[in-house]
């Protein structure tokens, strides 16, 4: 029975591993795919990947087909003397043959792993965009000091064209990661790191912090938007021209809020700044464009009514550890408010 059972089992198991291998091969769904290049840097940086891959896969099968070849084809069976066998050592062949091959295959994928190290590097050019990029826990700064405009959390770029990206923290080290446009780069407090990147297609892009740095090193995500040419100089000059005051009752009653004009346990302007209006701190993300992100408190919630109000009224039932004040004392109605001023802010 033994020996019928054990060929079903294991073509079991590898009906599993090939169901589970084709169930991974769904990339191209996967937002933070590295496999699913949309930029130069990314897709040089993929091309190395899959080359070291594909010889990783080739040794690696090589090495256990051998293994399980030697096991089964020299077991003992059992009617050999119990005696250590015949000792040997030293083939020359076989000694020549594993100095050489390794040194081949290091050097098929050293020659490209350079060239790609220095094709990658940022080039600093002054005439592309710069953004500099400030890590803190746990959210995304984004300044773009040629055009003096500062967002959070959401990186507005244009299409097809280089990025030059510094990197800096203001706390700790954590790490900037968006798969589909370039790998990791540590962003490390006293020192400025560079990178660039391009997005060769219009899309939502999905970033996140790769570095532990503390609790809610999970919920420190950001979003990349590239747009097209012209939509992101529209972008540009609605930034440029300050957030624009509310027509809407409520949002200017919540506005009244934000900027403590109506007393109220709301202290939004200690922390944050609205561009064009006196709400100008630098403790928390600038939110002059809240109104217009997908997402909210570092890509963690939808940018929805409700996501927000839970937000403002209980940010640690969301981030853990997140530095944002929490509001339990606000009513519901200036609650109601805020939100509404909030999403006025596009
Ligand atoms: Cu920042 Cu992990």
């Amino acid at each position: 029975m033994r020996v019928i059972r054990r060929p079903l089992r294991l073509a079991r198991l590898g009906l599993l591993m090939a169901v589970s291998a084709a169930l991974t091969g769904c990339a191209k769904a996967l937002p933070q795919s590295p496999f699913d290049a949309a930029g130069k840097v990314a897709r040089m940086q993929m091309d190395l990947l899959k080359l070291s891959l594909w010889f990783a896969i080739g040794i690696g099968a090589f090495v256990t087909i051998a293994l399980l070849f030697v096991v089964f084809r020299f077991r003992a069976k059992g009617t050999e003397e119990k005696a250590i066998p015949r000792q040997i050592h030293g083939n020359h062949l076989l000694e020549v043959a594993w100095t050489i091959i390794p040194i081949v295959i290091l050097a098929i994928v050293g020659v490209p792993t350079v060239k790609t190290a220095f094709a990658t590097r940022a080039t600093q050019n002054p005439n592309d965009l710069q953004v500099r990029v400030i890590g803190h826990q746990w959210w995304w700064e984004f300044q773009y000091p040629q055009l003096g405009i500062t967002t959070a959390n959401e990186l507005y770029i244009p299409v097809g064209k280089d990025v030059q990206i510094t990197l800096e923290s203001a706390d700790v080290i954590h790490s900037f990661w968006t798969p589909k446009l370039a790998g990791k780069m540590d962003v490390i407090p006293g020192r400025v790191n560079h990178m660039y990147f391009d997005a060769e297609r219009e899309e939502e892009y999905y970033g996140q912090c790769a570095e532990l740095c503390g609790t809610s090193h999970a919920n420190m995500k950001f979003r990349v938007q590239a747009l097209a040419q012209a939509k992101f100089d529209a972008w540009v000059a609605e930034r440029k021209a300050g957030a624009k005051t509310p027509t809407d009752e409520q949002a200017l009653a919540g506005m009244d809020l934000f900027m403590g004009k109506t007393p109220s346990k709301a202290n939004c302007i200690t922390c944050h700044t609205i561009d064009g209006t006196k709400a100008q701190a630098k403790v928390g993300p600038n939110l002059s464009n809240v109104g217009a992100r997908s997402m909210i408190a570092a890509g963690v919630l939808e940018n929805t009514e409700e996501h927000l109000k839970q937000w403002i009224r209980n940010p640690q039932s969301v981030k853990p550890g997140a530095k944002m004040v929490a509001h339990p004392n606000l009513s519901d109605q200036e609650l109601e408010a805020i939100v509404k001023y909030l999403q006025s802010l596009k």
